[in-house]
This record gives C-alpha cells, sequence and structure tokens, in this order.
C-alpha cells in the first residue's frame, strides 16, 4: 500500500477549540482583556436568565448590538487557516465558544457552538429550536414557530451547555488538540482540554497567560496572536500530518 493509500483512520484528528481571541483581530472585543466587554457591561444586566425575565429588551438590545459588530466583521488568517486545516486534513473538528460566525464564512464546516449563535434566534422554551434571522435586528415580541417567545440563541451564564457532551466526545477523539485565545474561565467549555487523551499534544495559541493549571505540562504555549500563531501552527501540522 502506498502511502496516499492509507486508509482514514490512520490520519491524525486535530481538534480546535477556541475562544473571542480568535476573532479579536477581526476587531470584535474579547471579554476580559482589559476594555473587554464585560468591563462596560454586567453579565447580571444582559447574559442570564434572570436578566432575561427581568428587562428581556435591553437583552435584545444588547444582543442586537453584538450581531451589528459581528456581521460588519470579516474572518482573519486564523480563520481561514483553520478552515485550511480543516479542508487539507479530513476529520478535523473545530469547536467554538464564540457566538460570530467567522469560522463559517472563512470556509469552516460542522462548527460546535457552545455558547450558541448570534445569527440564530432560538425559542424561549427548547433551547435546540432555532431560526435564523436575516440582518442585525432582533424586533422583540416576535414568535417562534412553537409559539414561544423568540430569544437571543445564546448560552447564558447558569444556563446548560446544549453541545456540551458533543464536544466532549469529539475532544475525547483527538490525536492532536489546538486552542486558540480564551482565558479558560467559563466552565464547562473551559473543561474541554481535560477530555484530550492522555497523550494528544495540546498547542495552545495566545499572547496572554491563561491559567493552565495542572495541564501545564502538557501544553505547547504558543505566545503570538492569533492571526500569525495561527497559520505558522497550521502549516507545520499539515506538513506533519498529511
Ligand atoms: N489572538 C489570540 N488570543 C488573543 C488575542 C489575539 N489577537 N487577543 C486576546 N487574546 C486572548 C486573551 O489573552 C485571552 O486569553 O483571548 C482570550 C480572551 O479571553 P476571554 O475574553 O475570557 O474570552 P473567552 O475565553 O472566549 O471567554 C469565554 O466567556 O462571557 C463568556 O460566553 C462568553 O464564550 C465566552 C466565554
Amino acid at each position: 500500500m502506498t502511502n496516499h493509500q492509507l486508509p482514514m483512520t490512520n490520519m491524525k484528528r486535530i481538534v480546535v477549540f477556541t475562544g473571542a481571541g480568535v476573532s479579536a483581530e477581526s476587531g470584535l472585543g474579547t471579554f476580559r482583556d482589559s476594555d473587554g466587554l464585560w468591563e462596560h457591561y454586567r453579565i447580571e444586566d444582559v447574559c442570564t436568565h434572570e436578566a432575561w425575565l427581568r428587562n428581556p429588551q435591553l437583552c435584545v438590545e444588547f444582543y442586537n448590538a453584538r450581531r451589528k459588530d459581528t456581521l460588519a466583521a470579516q474572518p482573519n488568517a486564523a480563520h481561514v487557516a483553520i478552515a485550511k486545516l480543516q479542508h487539507a486534513i479530513p476529520g478535523t473538528r473545530v469547536i467554538t465558544q464564540n457566538i460570530d460566525d467567522l469560522h463559517e464564512r472563512a470556509g469552516a464546516t460542522e462548527v460546535v457552538h457552545l455558547h450558541g449563535e448570534i445569527t440564530k434566534l432560538r425559542s424561549e422554551n427548547n433551547e435546540t429550536a432555532t431560526v435564523p434571522l436575516n440582518g442585525w435586528e432582533q424586533h422583540y415580541g416576535d414568535r417562534h414557530p412553537d409559539g414561544s417567545l423568540l430569544r437571543p440563541y445564546i448560552v447564558f451564564f447558569g444556563e446548560g451547555v446544549p453541545y456540551f457532551d458533543e464536544a466532549c466526545r469529539i475532544a475525547s477523539q483527538a490525536d492532536i488538540m489546538v486552542v486558540v485565545g480564551t482565558s479558560l474561565n467559563v466552565y464547562p467549555a473551559a473543561s474541554l482540554i481535560h477530555y484530550a487523551p492522555a497523550n494528544c499534544p495540546i498547542y495552545f495559541v495566545d499572547p496572554g497567560q491563561p491559567e493552565f493549571g495542572m495541564w501545564a505540562d502538557r501544553i505547547t504555549h504558543i505566545r503570538k496572536k492569533a492571526t500569525e500563531g495561527v497559520p505558522e501552527l497550521v502549516e507545520k501540522l499539515i506538513k506533519e500530518n498529511s
């Protein structure tokens, strides 16, 4: 059997896990860096179920603004490189904490969004009953086909993460994990790296100093911005694994 006939099972399974840092250079602010979104808004006012019940109009306005920003943003070199990796090494999966659609617009497919998607709305009664929204503006009061009120398709703090089990399953099958631009502050998403098999190398592209804790020994920290570090890493991975 020649090399190019190797069965798919011999190909490395690469899992890319991203946070707000991957979209920072597209102009979408992160949450916890200085001047981040949570310095300007209180989570309790816009991103909890209680906030939604207390002042849904404010939540709608907050996410309308996020949607407007997202639609105006363009994928950057890191999103493009991740999509290239997915096409070069079939089976590569992308899991993101981000609500933007920049991975998809760069050409990535089957992206698992742990915290929802800004381009969609969901039924108030069913966390996975989503509908697409054209444009940036949700009008408060519109209803889902199931009759319930539509709310932004965002996983609020304190709510369950509907696709976390699927993400864990994907992470547990990784041969290589690439993590980009996350402070690892928000659980359960941050625990995804715990699901990578023991012998799975973990590359972490982030110019900051996320708290790796007991995982520090297993992590290769590439202290670069996503648009620089990710394309370099992707070239290396493609060279070594395809
Ligand atoms: N390239 C790569 N990483 C970057 C860049 C960049 N250009 N700029 C900043 N970062 C890094 C920061 O160093 C930090 O580690 O991105 C990370 C951003 O961290 P957070 O703002 O905490 O974002 P994230 O980890 O994605 O937040 C998780 O919190 O409020 C929520 O639901 C929201 O999904 C989000 C979750």
